[in-house]
């Protein structure tokens, strides 16, 4: 047989094997068999790489891993869903989109229902049948770049299973990691003593953001199609959307039902809740769609959400442990919060075995006490929480738990300032506080000090080797190389890393130095609005509290840091060091920020822009001395409008705000 013959039967051949198995989930090749045809069909293309083509299962995985991804604007946004969580507010949903038709009296309406997948939203583009482009949900604008990625997963296919495919073809659906993936992958990163991922939805997200695809490949992501983008079809509503994507070769969840009024929709949901425990993956709800696309267009979206679908939650995961012991952690602020430790129990996907008790009235409150028998929840958070306490099961001479009055890590005494919930330790030099300091000093959005994480701060504190966050920037690699698990290399690239710190901008300083509600969003409006560590330290409260977007809370929070002469010193020392304490001021046009027409004005953008990304108008509003803020308000100087802009429009209509299209503001940056 001619030897491109032969590796066009080879991929059909492990590509049908693929499907089965992925796909339909019921396999037509045995493991070695497929192994031995795929290596075979390696072989042959590596010995002709001219005959390499994309969709070849060969080219599941990338060879280099991204050095970044890169954002990409979705053609179409992807909106989220509104969420209800009774079956009142199911009706009412449906009262809302029939007054919203204005014909009350529509007489057969069908609704798809849907499980609600807990993973990633992800679109795919297809051109000509292949598969080119995948991109993160992102901010519902503009996602990442993760095509690498999800041609990694067996369920997506590299080419559409269609005799004529379309020119282009856009589809979305939920990555996913399957419940027993889930776990493997976190005890492997158990044995390997590496942070666990806290459910699988947060698994599937960071495993799509992952930079080398080879690991991607191994963590087994799925992927569920649920809705189609097609120019000029004969498709005409969601469920032949659905069949659509299921005969062009995607794994459509089979448990999809198609309802024709509220009561098969309560029932649908209500069966999915107890029968969900039995699936595979996790699912936090239905999806209730209208069938009929004309509706769907008739309906619309507000800001966020289409009105013509709806998530119909289930409530937060229950269940029943016990109480080991109480203790409590002290974090950055030096917020000392009380945590149960229990006797590990399965919870909404994963195994839990600590929960907050948030502060000493909820431990009032709840009177909870080490044997006692308690329920606890999950509603979304990381950490679950005791819902309540089952004082009937308590064994007998339990006793009363009280909060310490000396903190654990530094033995200094614990206090409550009055009117707070919160119980601190108020040593600056404690242990956990410094712990907690410099650890929220190197993370991402701070000064993202790769390599310095938790285990290193802790092996640097221990071995007298940094007291403050100066410190850092006084270690050399001679110093670190000797140190447990680190050597020469690691040794090079962390003092690399801290090295490379000092180009962070203000902001992201000012958001390190962890002063109290000042966020990475407040602290871009605060270096907005202050040029300099120096500006803001000498701001008064009404400077302050005048900022938009920073209230009174923040402004006090703020004058209280610095009437600490220890933060002061700190940011002395970080000064010499070469830290950016100051805005650098971009020039635009050899114009300083401060002088253009957009110096200190409120900005919100609406639809997509014809070229600009929206990050990068951003990029250029904040260059140019301006902010960007995400509502339309009174205090909104211009209304930035691209394609399909949403209800921001007509509400800046309303307030007489200046619009301004691409081509107005990109002249108006230039002609100053
Ligand atoms: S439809 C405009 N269908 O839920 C249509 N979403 O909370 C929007 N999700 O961002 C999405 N399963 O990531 C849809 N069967 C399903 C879904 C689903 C899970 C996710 C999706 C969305 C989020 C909204």
């Amino acid at each position: 047989m001619v030897m491109e013959q032969r590796i066009q039967q080879l991929r059909q051949q492990l590509q049908k094997a693929s499907y089965a198995y992925y796909v339909l989930d019921d396999p037509i090749m045995e493991d070695s068999i497929y192994d031995q045809l795929y290596r075979e069909l390696d072989k042959l293309e590596q010995e002709n790489p001219p005959l390499i083509t994309p969709d070849s299962p060969t080219q599941r995985v990338g060879d280099k891993p991204a050095s970044q991804f890169i954002s990409i604007n979705h053609n179409i946004p992807l909106y989220s869903l509104e969420n209800a969580f009774n079956l009142e507010d199911l009706q009412a949903w449906e009262k809302r989109w029939r007054r919203y038709t204005e014909e009350e009296n529509i007489a057969s309406v069908e609704y798809v229902c849907e499980l609600k997948i807990d993973g990633s939203a992800v679109a795919l583009t297809y051109e000509n049948g292949l598969l080119i482009r995948g991109v993160t949900r992102g901010d519902g604008t503009t996602g990442e770049d993760i095509t690498q990625n999800v041609r990694t997963i067996r369920s997506i296919p590299l080419k559409l299973n269609l005799d004529n495919p379309p020119p282009i073809l856009e589809v979305r659906g939920e990555a996913f990691l399957p419940i027993d993936e889930f776990n493997r992958i976190n005890g492997e990163r158990e044995e390997k003593e590496e942070p666990l991922f806290a459910n699988p939805r947060n698994a599937a997200a960071g495993t799509l953001r992952q930079l080398d695809s080879k690991i991607v490949y191994q963590r087994r992501l799925q992927f569920f199609a649920y809705t189609l983008h097609l120019e000029s079809t004969e498709i005409t509503n969601q469920w032949e959307s659905l069949n659509y994507l299921q005969n062009s070769g995607f794994l459509v969840n089979p448990h999809r039902k198609l309802c024709r009024s509220l009561e098969e929709i309560t029932e649908y949901f209500q069966q999915w809740e107890t029968d969900r425990k039995e699936l595979p993956y996790m699912t936090d709800g239905v999806v209730v769609k209208i069938n009929d696309y004309s509706w769907q267009k008739t309906l619309g979206f507000t800001q966020k959400f289409p009105r013509w679908a709806i998530a119909l939650k289930y409530p937060a995961e229950e269940v029943p442990t016990t109480v080991k012991d109480i203790i409590v952690n002290v974090g950055r602020t030096g917020a000392v919060t009380p945590m149960a430790v229990m006797e590990p129990v399965h919870l909404a996907g994963t195994t839990v075995q600590k929960a907050t008790l948030h502060n000493s009235d909820r431990i009032s409150q709840l009177d909870i006490r080490v044997g006692d028998t308690v329920i606890i929840r999950k509603a979304g958070e990381i950490i679950p929480e005791v819902v309540r306490v089952l004082t009937e099961l308590r064994p007998p001479n339990s006793q009363f738990y009280q909060m310490p009055n000396i903190c654990p890590e530094c033995n200094s005494p614990l206090k409550r300032p009055p009117k707070e919930a919160v119980t601190r330790c108020m040593n600056l030099s404690c242990g956990a506080i410094l712990r907690g300091s410099l650890v929220h000093w190197a993370s991402r959005d701070a000064l993202d000090i790769r390599g310095l994480g938790e285990k290193i701060v802790i092996l640097l504190i221990d071995n007298g080797l940094v007291d403050s966050i100066v410190d850092l920037y006084n270690l050399t690699s001679e110093k670190i190389a000797h140190l447990e698990r680190m050597g020469d290399k690691s040794a090079n690239n962390l003092i690399n890393a801290i090295e490379g710190s000092k180009k962070r901008p203000f902001a992201r300083v000012l958001y390190g130095l962890g002063i109290r509600y000042v966020g990475s969003v407040n602290a871009n409006l605060l270096a907005n609005n202050f040029s300099s560590i120096d500006q803001l330290s000498q701001a008064s409260f009404s400077d302050l509290s005048s900022v938009y977007g920073v209230g009174e809370e923040i402004a006090q929070s703020i004058i209280d840091w610095f009437s600490i002469e220890k933060n002061c010193d700190l940011i002395q020392q970080l000064k010499e060091v070469g830290l950016q304490l100051e805005t650098t001021q971009t020039k635009i046009n050899n114009v300083d920020a401060s002088l253009t027409p957009f110096s200190k004005k409120i900005f919100v953008i609406t639809g997509t822009l014809p070229t600009l990304k929206r990050n990068d108008a951003k990029v250029l509003i904040v260059e140019a001395g301006g902010t960007v803020t995400n509502s339309v308000s009174k205090k909104t100087d211009y209304l930035l409008v691209g394609e399909s802009p949403g209800s921001k429009l007509t509400q800046a209509e309303k307030l007489g705000i200046t619009k301004l299209s691409e081509e107005e503001f990109l002249r108006f940056l230039k002609s100053e």
